[in-house]
This record gives C-alpha cells, structure tokens and sequence, in this order.
C-alpha cells in the first residue's frame, strides 16, 4: 500500500474513534480521496515576523493526514477545513444515491472530492469566490479522477442552473440565510450551514425545507469557518429585510435595494441549542 492510503486509512480510523465518522460510504471516501494531493501546500503564519509562510505537503504528509484544518491561502482567506467537522457534517446531511448537492465554499476541493466518491460527479456542485482556486481544485480534481461542476461565483445566490438540490451544504459561517438558498432545495431537502450570530458562536444549524419555509435545529457542537465574503457587499447588509417567527417582525427599507435577493436572519429563541428556528420566504 502506498503511504497516502495507509495514512488516509488511518486517518479514517482515528475519525471512527473520535465518532466523527460512522458510515461505510463516508469511511470509503475519506479512505480513497487523496487529500494530499489537494492540499499540496498549505501556510502557517508566524507570529515573530507577522508573515505567512508556505509549506508543501509532502514534507509532512502525516499532517494533511491527520484531524488538521490548513490554511491554503495567504492572510487566511482560504482553508481547508478539520477532516472530523467535514465527515460529521456529510454523514449529518444524511446523504442517498442519487441525490444532488450543492457546496457553498469549494476552496481545496476535498470537500468536494469526498462528496464526488460518494454520489458520483453528475451529483456534485461546488461554488468558491476565488476564481483561481475553484481553477486548481478543478485541475487537481481531474487528476486524481473526480468531474464536479465547479463554479466561480458569490455563492450567496446558490447556483441556479444546477438546481433543484437534495442537500446544501455551506462551508463558510453567514450572518444569515439566504432565502435563494432555500428556493433551490427540493421539498424536503436539507441545508447545513455555519450560522454565525456572533463571532464566539459557531452554530451548524440543519434546516429542512417545508414547502414555502425551513425549520430546523442548531448542533450543539462547536463548528467555526471563515465568513462568507462577498465582492461588493458588505458582509452584514444593513438593508436586509428581517423576520424572527415567533418574536416582533423587523422590516428595514432597503437602502441601497438588495442586489442580492431577499435574505432572512435567522435568530434564536432561546440562548442555548439546541433550539427551534425557521426561515420563511419574504412577505
Ligand atoms: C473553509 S473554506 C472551505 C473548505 C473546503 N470546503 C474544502 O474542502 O477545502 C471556506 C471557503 O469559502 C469560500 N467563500 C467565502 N465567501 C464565499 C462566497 N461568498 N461564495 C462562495 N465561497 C465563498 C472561501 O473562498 C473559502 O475557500
């Protein structure tokens, strides 16, 4: 066996152990995937001289191999995420054959890899802001076998063209959800995202769609990503328009109109998850 597979296998193992994977599908992903192939280099940031500085992979491939989120960008703007959050998170979508999913939040492309193993590429849709990492993560993607459809774009409007989807699953925190988002998923379907209420809160919350609503349930496990980040909108728009369900609703004009669709803030009841909450579409 080459030395990926053994450390890939025994990464596997050590996330089994630590009851973030549980699934034989996802236990042959994470087996067969090979991580280090895209994650080549990843960045560590050294606090004496206030630099990043880049690493290959190869030097350390028991690291990429181990239960390690990575920076794969400079200043912190890409990474790729703890392997044990990501498998807690798609065993938690509970994931068929058959099904389509979208990624909000490409960035190394294993995520992707991982779900491509799993459903087959005609399955996958994988959305970044950064144009020339969804490039590399196709490139790499291709080389070790996988075919997703990758797509440069502000993911806060979902993809259209691929949609309906059985699963969404967001792999930057957002302040709120975007009811696009919601308007891609089939009846039913589910949504896993980063809700982010405030920066030490990190809260996945699943939401399932019922008919023109999504109601759902925060983990009440710890989970932290990078804010979503948008080209020319502020990352907590003032002029959204605002509903809590069973609270007083809120209603901000827009100022400027909402160039992104209508969102929904999402704000919890009562301090501590696991807690009810819905999205409803705008009035
Ligand atoms: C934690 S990383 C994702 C890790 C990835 N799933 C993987 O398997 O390596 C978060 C990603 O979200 C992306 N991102 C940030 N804002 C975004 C946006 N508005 N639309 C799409 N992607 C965005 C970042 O560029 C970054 O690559």
């Amino acid at each position: 066996m080459s030395p990926w597979r053994e450390l890939a296998a025994a990464l596997a193992d050590e996330l089994v152990r630590l009851d973030k994977l549980r699934s034989p599908e996802w236990i042959a992903a994470v087996r067969t995937v090979p991580r280090h192939e895209l994650v080549p280099v990843h960045y560590r940031y050294d606090e004496a001289t206030g630099s990043w500085t880049r690493h290959p992979t190869s030097d350390d491939l028991p690291l990429v191999y181990s239960n390690t989120a990575l920076f794969v960008l400079p200043g912190g703007r890409s990474s790729t995420s703890m392997p044990g959050l990501m498998t807690r998170m798609l065993e938690s979508l509970d994931l068929h054959d058959d099904q389509d999913v979208l990624e909000i939040g490409t960035g190394t492309g294993y995520n992707a890899g991982l779900l491509a193993h799993r459903l087959g590429d005609q399955h996958v849709t994988s959305v970044d802001i950064e144009t020339d990492l969804v490039e590399l993560a196709r490139r790499r993607l291709a080389r070790i076998g996988y075919a997703p459809t990758l797509v440069a774009a502000d993911g806060v409007t979902g993809h259209e063209a691929s949609a309906p989807y059985h699963r969404i699953i967001v792999t930057c925190s957002v302040h709120a959800v975007p009811w696009a988002w919601i308007e891609q998923l089939r009846p039913a379907g589910l949504l896993l995202a980063d809700l982010k209420l405030s920066p030490l809160a990190g809260n996945l919350v699943l939401l399932r769609r019922d008919g023109d609503r999504a109601e759902g349930r925060f983990d009440p496990t710890y989970a932290s990503f990078m804010p979503m980040r948008h080209a020319a909108v502020p990352d907590t728009p003032a002029h959204l328009t605002t509903r809590i369900r069973t609270g007083p609703r809120t209603h901000h004009r827009p100022r400027p109109p909402p160039p992104l669709g209508a969102w929904r803030r999402l704000v919890p009841r009562a301090p501590r998850p696991p807690c009810r909450n819905a999205v409803h579409p705008p009035p």
